[in-house]
This record gives structure tokens, sequence and C-alpha cells, in this order.
């Protein structure tokens, strides 16, 4: 209680705070004289300092296409075209008369013919076209929307947000901003609002403990998951290189082989920024080692492999292509506590994929998955949730997996954050139920077992 009397003696200093409890509910205090808004994400404007700098942190520049998803009174759209001369701005906002309201005020700043105003659902809405993606609107909508961002934005498009994060997928740069209005306030409190393995963790949004607002950057990674294979010239021949990638995400682990005259296998430390991949093998007894820089687009990786052996270093100009791979079917493992039998469905629709769990009788849709390629992530909460409460399992919590294709199975890692209370463990004192991470081997069985009778939507 004494929290939210906080809230909202600041509510009335600063002008509109928004909270989100854990039963999911926002209590919304905006500001005055704005419109309502139709949806449960409140109409507050960014400070117009802030918009800056996320247009700034963007580097949003006259070949940029800039869409605002939930728009307000424009003023992202706006400064876009008229202060980072952008190519084009779109905004979509939900409500009717923000729209006109951001009709005027670009007819205001002369820049009307380069900017447009969608009327609108922003998850319903295409916006493939964004080279850059401005948000301002909350942890759950950032959650909700980061799956369709990565199957539709090209890889290496700029999303940017105000004060909210996107879970466990970390931000690629944080600025701070001083900005003497508070926005909007996201507090989730639940049992895994500290987790930063799992998308209920908010712990790169802003806190009591600064005055600052955060701005988040992210860049929309290549898809690089999966089994690569090229050939490593050498003065007598070449030799066979294999790399193996395991994706989640912006994050990258894996493995290397190379057989020839010498026979080395380790791992690799990679990092991904947009399509632009490097790794490298950890040097191998001090003496050899590979480095690759490049890019990656569709299924060839291109560019320079640099190879140290015995202290000499040979840089290649290198590439490698992926095995293609099929993710569709029915993928069977036993659930993270052993005790039966569960399915992950993955059929392809349109231009992307759908995914279903199923747990006996029961299935759940899967909307926060992604194929990366060569094999797939997805993160989904079982059991009981604050969103409305799925029956699936009486052992719920948070089901992380990821796996590429690899002799017909899925293969990766899986990961279970078991929902539940707090209990006391000794001189450790009281710590939340041990998460199960194991190896994830999942197999591909003809359908489904039996009929599903219960479908439940979120
Ligand atoms: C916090 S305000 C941000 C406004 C603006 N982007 C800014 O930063 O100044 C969120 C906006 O999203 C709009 N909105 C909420 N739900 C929406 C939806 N489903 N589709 C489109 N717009 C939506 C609200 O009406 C509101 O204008």
């Amino acid at each position: 209680m004494k929290r939210t009397r906080t809230l909202k003696e600041l509510s009335a200093v600063f002008g509109a705070v928004a909270i989100t409890t854990s039963l999911g509910a926002w209590t919304c205090y905006a500001q005055p004289g704005t419109s309502p808004g139709r949806s449960t994400i409140p109409y507050v404007a960014t400070h117009s300092d802030a918009a800056q700098d996320m247009l700034w942190m963007a580097n949003v520049d006259k070949e940029d296409v800039v869409y605002d998803l939930g728009s307000g009174d424009g003023r992202i759209v706006i400064a876009a075209t008229r202060d980072f001369s952008a190519r084009r701005a779109v905004g979509i906002e939900i409500d009717p008369q923000l729209i006109l309201e951001s009709r005027r005020n670009a007819e205001d700043a002369g820049i009307a013919e380069r900017v447009e105003f969608l009327p609108g659902d922003l998850f319903k809405q295409d916006f493939r076209q964004a080279t850059v993606v401005t948000l301002f609107l909350g942890h759950d909508p950032n959650i909700k929307l980061r799956p369709k961002m990565f199957s539709s934005l090209k890889p290496g498009t700029r999303i940017v947000s105000h004060q909210f994060g996107m879970g466990e997928w970390g931000p690629d740069k944080t600025l701070r901003v001083r900005t003497p209005v508070l926005g909007m306030i996201g507090i989730h409190v639940g049992p895994f609002t500290f987790n930063p393995h799992v998308p209920d963790y908010v712990g790169n949004e802003r806190h009591f403990d600064s005055n600052d607002d955060r701005i988040h950057c992210w860049l929309i990674p290549a898809r690089v998951s999966g089994i690569w294979r090229g050939k490593i010239k050498i003065p007598d021949g070449s030799m066979d290189c294999r790399i193996i990638l395991h994706q989640r995400l912006s994050k990258v682990t894996g493995t290397f082989e190379v057989n020839g005259t010498t026979d080395l296998t380790g791992n690799v430390e990679a990092e991904l920024w947009g399509d632009h991949l490097r790794f490298a093998s950890t040097p191998y007894a001090g003496r050899s080692q590979l480095r690759f820089d490049g890019h990656v687009h569709e299924n060839t990786m291109r560019g320079t492999l640099a190879v140290t052996e015995q202290g000499k270093t040979r840089e290649l100009q290198w590439q490698a292509q992926r095995e293609p791979v099929d993710l569709t079917g029915a993928w069977e493992w036993s659930y993270a506590t052993g005790e039966r039998m569960v399915t992950l469905r993955v059929e392809r629709r349109d231009d992307g994929f759908i995914a279903t769990y199923l747990d006996g009788r029961q299935s759940i849709p899967v909307t926060d998955f992604y194929d990366h390629g060569g094999g797939l992530y997805f993160t989904r909460l079982i059991g009981p949730d604050r969103h409305g409460g799925l029956r699936i399992a009486k052992d719920g919590g948070w089901l992380l997996g990821e796996g590429i294709m690899e002799d017909g199975q899925l293969k990766g890692q899986m990961e279970f954050y078991p929902s539940g209370r707090m209990a006391f463990e000794g001189t450790g004192g009281m710590k939340p139920p041990k998460p199960i991470v194991r190896d994830w081997t999942a197999r591909r069985v003809e359908s489904s077992r039996g009929p599903i009778i219960e479908e439940i939507q979120q």
C-alpha cells in the first residue's frame, strides 16, 4: 500500500503514472487534458527531449523509415522527419482523436507530406517496411510484440523503447535520460519479476532509485542458428570446417570442428549485431585459433576467417552454407519434471510459423516463438498465470526451449523456472524453487497424441 500511495503522490507531481500489478491490471492516471484512449495502454507523451534522444540513439537519417507504434500526438513521427530527415515516418494509433491531432501537428510543422498516421491496432498492422521502430507502450505489450518484430523486420532494424524492456532479451544499448517528467512507470511485481532468464524480467526498466528515464535500443538479429559448413584452404588442399550455432534472440553460442591435417574442436564465442556475426574459437593449446568476421544472409555466411596456427596467421575470404532444415512437425520430449511426455507442434502458416504446446489432452498457443534459421527458441508460461489462468499443468512455471535440428532431432537446452512459493533453505534464507536446466532432445513424432479436446486461447 505504501508503494501505491507514493506513486499516487508522484503522479500528482509529475502528471502521469501507470501501474501494473501482479494481477495484470493497469491503474492509469492519464495526463489532464488528454484523451482517454481505448486501450489498456494509456496515452502518455514522451518528453520532447527524450523523443530526440530516442531518434538519436537509433541513428535515424535520410535513408530511414521510422514507425512509432502507438504514436500519441505524433511527436516522434514528426521529429523523425523534421529533425532527423527520415525518408518517411509513420505513426500507428488506436485513438482517432490523437490521429486527428497528429495530422494537425504535422501540418503545423510543415512536413505533412512526409508522414502518415494510420488509425488502427498496432498489434494487427503491418510495419515490415520499418528500418527503425519506436515504442513507449509497456512491458507486456513489448513482449507481445517481439515475435512479430523478429519475424517481419529485416536484420539490423533498430528498435528503441522508452522506459520498458523486453524481458530476458537484453538491450544492445541503454541510455539514461534525465527528463524531469516521469512518463509511465510499469511496476509488475510477480514471482519472476527479478529473474533475468524469463520474459517477465523487468530489471532493465526504470527503478525508484534514480530520477532517470531509460531508453533501450536493440538490433533485430539475423537468423544464424544451425549447422554451417565451409572449407578452409591450406597450401596443399583444404580442410572441412563445421560450425554449430545455437541462438536465443540476440545471444549466440556454439562449437566448431576442423577436420584435416589438424583436427581441432572447441567452443566459439560469438557476437551478433544485426547480420554482422563475429566468432572466435578459444585458442587451442595457445597455438591455433579461428576468428571469423562477416555477415549472414539467409543460408550463407561470408567474410574473413583468420586462422592462426603455430604463431602464424593467415587471413582468408571465407564462406559457409547452412544445412537446410524443416522445423515443422510435432516434437516430443519428457517434461522438465520427467513425469510425462509433452509436445511442441510447429506448423507453417502464410510466411511464418505457429506453435502449439500440448500436454496430455490440452493445448495452448506458444505465441513467443522464434524461427532462428536452423533452429528455434520459444518461451511459455505454463500453469496459472497473471493473464488469466491457464490450467494446463499443476507443475507450472516458465518453460524456455532452444534447439537446432541435428540428425533429425531438435537438440539444445531446456530451462524450466517453476512457479511456487519461496522456501526456507537453511543458511541461504528464502529461495525461489530451483530451476531445472538441462540438455534438450526432442524427437519428431508422427502426430501429436490423441484428439485435442481443450484449446485454451490467450
Ligand atoms: C504511452 S503513449 C506513447 C505515445 C507516443 N509514442 C509518445 O511516445 O509520445 C501510448 C500510445 O499508444 C496508443 N495505443 C494503445 N494501444 C494501442 C493499440 N493497440 N494500437 C495502437 N495504438 C495504441 C495509445 O492511445 C497511446 O497514444
